[in-house]
């Protein structure tokens, strides 16, 4: 007899069918006479409820149902009297296949975040957990859907690389030399024309610079992937590997890039709304009772467009009104998540995008406005969570561009290949980055990082 997934059962299993299921078994309870068993299987949230007749089965095989364990069971679906929904198994047979041992540290409610961190190799069986991978896979599928129905090509771009896209040197190197036996020059910096790729390489911060070859060809494109930043923020925002999804689009300024941006939050939002309504209305219940309310909000809400130097002036009044602040607030700061915080939940109640930046505190590659103090860089702040979202219109003039790198003192000798695009028919272009991890901070409600991703990495945890 062939499987049937524990959803499916639930979607359109009737009364009277014969059904197989396998899972793990979440509880076990009952009397003398009847067990029951809840078990889960990964396909939904909802355990399917297992009778048991303790008559009917071997002793020693029931005493190994225990939680934890893996078992297949067989039975009749019958109406459901107790368990809350609205089937449940009569079992006829039941066979363990992975008994669990005692030792098993989820046998309680109740584990703290920290608890779990340190079993994330088996926190996916928690009803949490699940909740969370499961809207984990169904928002790369909404990313990828928005996208593809909008004409964008999903463009693959190197994880290892020689140039740093953000200028911020926080990359992990990438080499395979004998790190006991370095070879030296005369002046003893490292030498790397022996290293296997001839040259210094990192993991990449960030898709972007490749992403713009291909926009300038394809027209639009999007990446999405891994990528790799050695900051050592210890915050509940921060990751050293994470996902991001960079689009790039060409003949698109700053009024088409924020536009989208806020297309794309919203679809994807929606999306979770409309396809993850049982992990959703977990969540909402157990980890974050405003959750629904806020995903709502956030769909039917325009989102605020704010420049930098307004922005200023309202962190500026709020602190003539007595807010007081950790960090200092004055034109050309790189604002704080505070600040950030503070515009979105306190003074607009609404997610806020920032434009304008001043050129010191954003990335080389920015378009410069005409004052010559600002760039058209573009962060989407949200609720909760802060940056969601940084992107910006580039600077298609090849004099700027170049004139910008130098300033920066960036190498050019690994940057030919991204100028020869302002040198060969260059073209108005912008793109932005949204960070996965924070996108489902947001849709999950989960408060730290470390919880939306299945095994994180961050400053002196690599463990799994
Ligand atoms: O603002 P960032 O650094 O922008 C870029 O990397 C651009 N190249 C994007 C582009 O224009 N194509 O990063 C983009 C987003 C941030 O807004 C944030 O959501 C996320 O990536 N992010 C991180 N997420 C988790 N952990 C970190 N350490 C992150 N750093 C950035
Ligand atoms: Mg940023």
């Amino acid at each position: 007899m062939r499987r049937t997934k524990i959803a499916d059962i639930f979607k359109s299993g009737k009364a009277g069918e014969t059904v197989l299921v396998k899972g793990w078994v979440r509880t076990r309870r009952g009397s003398k006479q009847v067990s029951f068993i809840a078990l889960n299987d990964g396909s939904t949230i909802i355990n399917l409820q297992i009778v048991v007749d303790i008559d009917k089965f071997d002793e020693e095989m029931l005493k190994l149902i225990t939680t934890g364990a893996c078992i297949s069971a067989e039975g009749t679906l019958v109406e459901s009297q107790g368990s809350g929904q609205s089937v449940e198994v009569q079992a006829t047979a039941i066979e363990v296949l992975g008994p669990c041992d005692s030792t098993y540290p989820l046998q309680k409610k109740g584990h703290t975040w920290e608890f779990l961190r340190d079993i994330a190799h088996l926190r996916p069986r928690t009803n949490t957990f699940g909740a969370i991978f499961r809207i984990r896979h169904n928002m790369a599928i909404a990313i990828h859907k928005f996208f593809h129905e909008k004409g964008f090509y999903y463009f693959h771009t190197p994880i290892i690389t020689a140039s740093d896209c953000e200028g911020a040197g926080q990359m992990f190197q990438v080499t395979t030399q004998n790190l006991y036996n370095l070879q030296k020059d005369e002046n003893g910096n490292i030498r790397y024309d022996g290293d296997f790729f001839g040259k210094q390489t990192s993991l990449t911060v960030s898709g972007q610079l490749e992403g713009e070859l291909a926009a300038t060809a394809l027209g639009a494109i999007y990446t999405f992937g891994p990528t790799f930043r050695a900051e050592n923020s210890n915050t509940p925002r921060h990751l050293a590997e994470f996902w991001m999804i960079e689009p790039e689009i060409a003949f698109c300024d700053l009024q088409d890039l924020m536009d989208l941006e806020e297309e794309f939050i919203k679809y994807c939002v929606q999306w979770a709304l409309d396809n993850c309504a049982d992990d959703l209305a977990f969540l909402n219940k157990m980890v974050d009772n405003g959750l629904i309310e806020r995903l709502k909000s956030v769909v039917g809400t325009e989102f605020v467009r704010l420049p930098y130097t307004e922005g200023i002036k309202i962190l500026e009044e709020a602190i003539a009104n007595g807010h007081k602040f950790e960090f200092p607030v004055y034109w050309g700061c790189d604002l704080a998540s505070e600040h950030e915080r503070y515009l979105v939940e306190t003074h607009f109640k609404k997610p806020v995008i920032m434009i304008d930046y001043p050129a010191e505190i954003k990335a080389f590659y920015m378009k410069q406005n005409a004052d010559g103090k600002t760039v058209q860089g573009t962060d989407v702040l949200f609720p909760q969570i802060g940056e969601i979202i940084g992107g910006s219109v580039r600077e298609e003039n090849y004099d700027k561009l170049m004139k910008r790198i130098e300033e920066l003192h960036i190498p050019m000798k690994d940057m030919w290949w991204y100028l020869d695009t302002r040198k060969y028919g260059t073209c108005p272009h912008a793109g932005f980055g949204l960070g996965f991890e924070r996108l489902l901070l947001f849709v999950t409600g989960m408060a730290n990082i470390r919880d939306v991703i299945p095994f994180p990495r961050t400053p002196g945890k690599a463990e799994f």
